[in-house]
C-alpha cells in the first residue's frame, strides 16, 4: 500500500454499534467535520433510507451506497458508513487504502437498540438481524485495522490522535482498551513504538524515562522510544523485588523525575510489571507506557494494568493497578529472544487461543513454530494482535479479578503450583503453565483438546511430562496454598471446548491427584 495524503478514517460495524457517534467525536477531536454515508445517500437521491429501500429494493440501496461511499472515500477525512456497506467487495478494496475503524458491538446490545427503532429496515425480524450479524461479523474483521468498543463517543475522541496516526501507517493495527480506571491504545505492528514521539496525543507526558531491560535493549536498542535516561535492568524473575523497584524510583529522583513526566517499560514481564510499580507509586503515581519485548508481555502480561513484585515468601504479593497510557507492541522485537524464551511463551499464545477459541484457537493450532523468527511477520502480527484484542477483553469486563478475569488463570493452579516446587529454577513460567494446560484439560474432562495440546507443546519442543523427582504430593500442598485460594478452597478455571473458560470450579481431592499424577506419564 502507498502512502497517500488523503487516507480517510472510515467508521464501520453492525447496525446500532454507535459508528455515527463515534465518527462525530473523532471529527470534532481533529478540528473536521463527519460524513456520514447515509446521510449522503439520503441527499443525494431526496428521499430516506427507508424509501429507497421501498421504492429500489435492497439491491438499489446498495449500488448507491457503493458509489457514494468509494466517493466518499476519496475524499478524505472522517466518515461513518451503513452497516451493510463492507459487504460491497469495491468498498472493501477501498477500504484497504484508508484506515477502518470497526465499532464492535455485541449482538444482543445491537438488537436491543435496533429493536426499538424500528425505522431502520431490517431491524424488525430477529432471524434475519442475525443472520446478517454472522454474515458481516467475518467482513468487519478483514477490513478493520483499529478496533474500538460500540458506545465509542468518549474513547472516539481519545482514540483520534492515534487514529490520525494510524491513517498513515498501513503496518500497524489498533485495539482500544477500555476499563473503569483507565483507557488506552494497544497498538501492534512493525514500528508500533515509532507513534511514541510522533502522535500528538495531549494526555501524554513530554518526557518520558526508560526503564529497559538490557537483553532487550542489546538487541533491540532501535525500538526504544527517545528518552531523557535510560534505567538498565536485567531481565528475569530475580529482578522483580522491592530492592530494585527502591533502586529505580530513587535513580529516577535522581533523573529528575517529576509527577508531569511518564516511563517506558522496555522489556518482558519482568520490566512492564517492575516498571509498572514504580510507575504506579512514583510520587504517587506517573503515566506509563508499555513496549513489550518478549512474547509473554506482547500477548498478556503487557495490557491490563496489573503491576508489582515479588516477595521472597511468594510471587506477586506487592504491586497495583495502574493501567497504562499506551501499549506499543512490535512484533519485530520477538527475533531476538532465546529460543527457550520464545518457547515457553508460545504457551501463554496457546492459553489465550484455548480462552478465545474461534479462528485464534484455528491459527495457533496449526502454526509450524514456536519461534516467531520461523513466522510470516504478517502471520505473527496477527496472533499477537488477536492475543491482545482477548486479553483486553477480558480486563474490560473485570479489571480488578473478581470475576470474568479468573478465566486468564487456566493452567495457572497446577502450573504456579509445578513452578513453585521446583524452586523457579526448574520450569520456565511457560512451560510449568503448559503443564498446568494439561493438567486443567484432564479435570475439564477434556480428553481429546488434552491430547492436541499435549502433541501441540511437545511438537514445540515444551515438557508435556512432570520430571520424576517433582513429588506430586508437594504439587499438591503448593495448589493448596495458591494465593487465589479462597476460605472455601480453590477454584479452578475448566475449558470443555475452546472458547468456553468456566471459572471458580470445585475440583475433588483425587480428581486433582489423578490429573497430577498423569502429567508423570
Ligand atoms: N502483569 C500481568 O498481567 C502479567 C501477566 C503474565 C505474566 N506476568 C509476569 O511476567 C513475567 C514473565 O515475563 P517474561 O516471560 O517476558 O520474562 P522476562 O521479562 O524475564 O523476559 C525473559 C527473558 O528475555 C529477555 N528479553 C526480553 N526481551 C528480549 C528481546 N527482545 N530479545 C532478547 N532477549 C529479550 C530478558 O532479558 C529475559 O532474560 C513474570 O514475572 C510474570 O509474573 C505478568
Amino acid at each position: 500500500m502507498s502512502a497517500r495524503p488523503n487516507r480517510t478514517i472510515a467508521f464501520v460495524g453492525f447496525m446500532a454499534a454507535g459508528k455515527s457517534s463515534a465518527a462525530r467525536a473523532a471529527a470534532a477531536a481533529l478540528g473536521t467535520e463527519p460524513v456520514d454515508a447515509d446521510a449522503q445517500i439520503e441527499a443525494d437521491a431526496g428521499r430516506t433510507v427507508a424509501e429507497i429501500f421501498e421504492a429500489e429494493g435492497e439491491a438499489g440501496f446498495r449500488e448507491r451506497e457503493e458509489r457514494v461511499v468509494l466517493g466518499l472515500l476519496e475524499r478524505g477525512g472522517v466518515v461513518a458508513l451503513g452497516g451493510g456497506a463492507v459487504e460491497s467487495t469495491r468498498v472493501r478494496e477501498a477500504l484497504a487504502g484508508h484506515l477502518a475503524v470497526w465499532c464492535d458491538v455485541d449482538r444482543e446490545t445491537a438488537w436491543e437498540r435496533v429493536s426499538r427503532n424500528d425505522r431502520r429496515p431490517l431491524g424488525r425480524d430477529r432471524g434475519e438481524f442475525d443472520r446478517r450479524f454472522e454474515a458481516r461479523l467475518p467482513l468487519y474483521e478483514q477490513v478493520a485495522r483499529a478496533v474500538l468498543p460500540s458506545s465509542a463517543r468518549e474513547a472516539a475522541a481519545l482514540a483520534a490522535p492515534w487514529l490520525d496516526a494510524l491513517r498513515t501507517r498501513p503496518a500497524l493495527r489498533l485495539a482500544w482498551a477500555r476499563t473503569r480506571s483507565g483507557q488506552y491504545p494497544a497498538v501492534v505492528g512493525e514500528g508500533a513504538p515509532s507513534l511514541l514521539p510522533a502522535v500528538a496525543d495531549p494526555r501524554l507526558p513530554g518526557r518520558w524515562f526508560a526503564i529497559a531491560d538490557a537483553a532487550a535493549l542489546a538487541a533491540q536498542r532501535g525500538s526504544l522510544p527517545p528518552a531523557e535516561s535510560v534505567l538498565e535492568v536485567t531481565g528475569g524473575e530475580g529482578s522483580k523485588t522491592l530492592a530494585e523497584a527502591e533502586r529505580l524510583l530513587r535513580a529516577l529522583a535522581v533523573a529528575g523525575a517529576r509527577r508531569d513526566d511518564g516511563v517506558i517499560a522496555f522489556g518482558g514481564g519482568v520490566v512492564g510489571d517492575l516498571a509498572g510499580f514504580c510507575a504506579a507509586t512514583y510520587q504517587r503515581g506517573i503515566g506509563v507506557v508499555q513496549v513489550p519485548t518478549t512474547v509473554v508481555a506482547q500477548v498478556d502480561s503487557a495490557y491490563g494494568g496489573k503491576t508489582g513484585v515479588d516477595l521472597p515468601e511468594a510471587k506477586n504479593y506487592v504491586g497495583a493497578y495502574h493501567q497504562p497510557l499506551a501499549v506499543l507492541a512490535d512484533p519485530g522485537t520477538l527475533v531476538s529472544l532465546p529460543r527457550e524464551e520464545a518457547a515457553a511463551g508460545f504457551v501463554e499464545v496457546v492459553k489465550t487461543a484455548l480462552i478465545a477459541g474461534g479462528e485464534l484457537w484455528d491459527r495457533v493450532r496449526a502454526l509450524p513454530s514456536a519461534q516467531p523468527s520461523d513466522l510470516d511477520r504478517d502471520e505473527l502480527a496477527e496472533i499477537v494482535f488477536a492475543c491482545a484484542r482477548t486479553k483486553i477483553g477480558v480486563v474490560a469486563e473485570d479489571e480488578r479479578d473478581s470475576g470474568r478475569r479468573a478465566v486468564l488463570n487456566l493452567g495457572h493452579t497446577v502450573g504456579h503450583a509445578v513452578e513453585t516446587t521446583g524452586g523457579y529454577a526448574r520450569y520456565r513460567h511457560g512451560e510449568a503453565v503448559g503443564l498446568g494446560l494439561l493438567a486443567a484439560l484432564r479435570l475439564s474432562g477434556a480428553a481429546d483438546l488434552r491430547e492436541e495440546v499435549r502433541e501441540l507443546l511437545s511438537r514445540h519442543g515444551l515438557p508435556t511430562a512432570l520430571a520424576s523427582d517433582l513429588p506430586v504430593d508437594a504439587i499438591l500442598a503448593a495448589v493448596a496454598r495458591d494465593k487465589k485460594a479462597t476460605a472455601d478452597g480453590v477454584g479452578f478455571v475448566l475449558l470443555e471446548r475452546p472458547g468456553e473458560p468456566m471459572i471458580g470450579r470445585r475440583v475433588g481431592e483425587g480428581e486433582l491427584r489423578a490429573a497430577v499424577e498423569e502429567l508423570r506419564a
